[in-house]
């Protein structure tokens, strides 16, 4: 199964089952809203959780692009990406978890092809606040799906306060020979959805208020659930890198990591272009400016004559495309260029500072300040230049 039947599975999976299909909204979160990018497919939906009738009804279903800068540093590895999809299902305070669980595994089953056999479950366990989930506990025995429990792994919160509750999260079995293990033990149980029982919301203090309805919130990877199903190790085998991990290799011979850390970043930087936003030193700007600079950095590693210009025009059309984005190739690739252009400038200017510097001893926290404030020199940047220098 590739992306596209995978996504049209789940939605036509929900939809036969009286979901409302939502739009799926930008990475950019509405006006007033504390967080810097869309995190996961709840988040726009979170005044509705708290009770708000919502005119699609209360069954509803979508794909919703996420950022987490949280995962930022595991980029790299197997599974995760700075941007990906989510798919996502709601009750509103409609039907109850266990019925979730239970369509869960059916479409797991039947809908994905996944094997019963290589299904493993988590569910929560109980702490001093909230006691443990009995019924997604029951539900999973009852379908003959072996549980693990565990405490704070199944909390689901997307932040400090807010809409919270116990999520029951499941696995599939990655590895080569039969399941072993337990999903906390063994990294070959790959979690591919998330259902939380989003009953509470958390106050400032750390009480839990019941919500006034009892919804639940699914939430499944798709970049990682169709590498799941099309058997690969890693994310980037999957049809969605496809373009990427063969054009970008044969532009530029980077090793396996920063191979992986360039094309999730360029793809990343252009959804994050395609939703609007411009490279600037503070919020979602900086973020944007970040993975660019990385993909630079990793780049110039190599051969400080690389540069960004050659980015083939298919690369940036396929992910504008894939995303439904309208900004045009030739205004991304103008950012991309100009980006490069300041950044190849910074690190001229920068160099001979920082040199100056280190020889007077190991950088101070007030050094750092200084190269900052009157220099335009971030930390991260100094950083990169010191183990340069070195
Ligand atoms: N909100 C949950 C998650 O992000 C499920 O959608 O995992």
């Amino acid at each position: 199964m590739d992306t596209q039947e995978t996504l049209d599975t789940f939605i036509g999976y929900y939809r036969e089952h009286g979901h409302h299909r939502l739009t799926g909204s930008s990475l950019r979160p509405p006006p007033g809203d504390p967080v810097l990018f869309t995190t996961s497919g709840m988040h726009p939906l979170t005044p509705y959780l708290e009770g708000r009738p919502h005119p699609g009804g209360t069954r509803l279903v979508n794909v919703q692009r996420c950022l987490r800068t949280t995962d930022l540093d595991e980029v790299g590895d197997d599974t995760h990406l700075t941007v990906f999809e989510m798919l996502g299902s709601w009750s509103l305070g409609d039907y109850d978890g266990p019925t979730s669980l239970r369509w869960g595994h059916d479409l797991l089953r039947y809908g994905f092809g996944v094997d019963p056999g290589r299904m493993h479950v988590t569910v929560f366990g109980g702490d001093d606040q909230v006691g443990p989930d009995t019924g997604s506990l029951a539900t999973w025995t009852d379908l003959g799906v072996p549980v693990e429990l565990t405490r704070d792994d199944n909390w689901w919160s997307n932040g400090p306060t807010g809409p919270c509750g116990p999520d029951s999260e499941i696995f599939v079995w990655t590895g080569d020979g039969p399941p072993e293990g337990t999903p906390t033990g063994d990294p070959r149980w790959v979690e591919v959805w998330n259902h939380v029982m989003m009953r509470y919301r958390r106050h400032p203090d750390g009480s839990l208020e019941p919500l006034v309805q009892r919804n639940v919130d699914t939430g499944m990877g798709l970049e990682r659930m169709v590498t799941v199903l099309q058997g690969h190790r890693s994310v980037y085998g999957s049809d969605g890198f496809e373009p990427w991990m063969t054009r970008i290799p044969r532009l530029w011979d980077l090793d396996g990591e920063s191979l992986r850390i360039v094309c999730d970043h360029l793809r990343s930087g252009i959804v994050v272009l395609g939703d609007g936003i411009r490279p600037s030193n503070t919020g979602q700007g900086y973020v944007l400016r970040r993975l660019v600079r990385r993909v630079l950095t990793r780049l110039w590693r190599g051969d400080g004559s690389r540069t960004l210009s050659d980015l083939p025009d298919t690369l940036i059309g396929h992910t504008l495309d894939h995303f439904g984005q309208e900004v045009g190739i030739g205004p991304v690739r103008g950012v991309l260029l100009d980006e490069e252009r300041r950044f190849r400038e910074l690190l001229r200017r920068g160099r001979p500072v920082v040199d100056r510097q280190r020889r007077r001893g190991p950088l101070r926290e007030e050094d750092f300040r200084y190269l900052h404030d009157t220099h335009g020199l971030p930390r991260e940047l100094v950083t990169g230049l010191l183990s340069e220098l070195e």
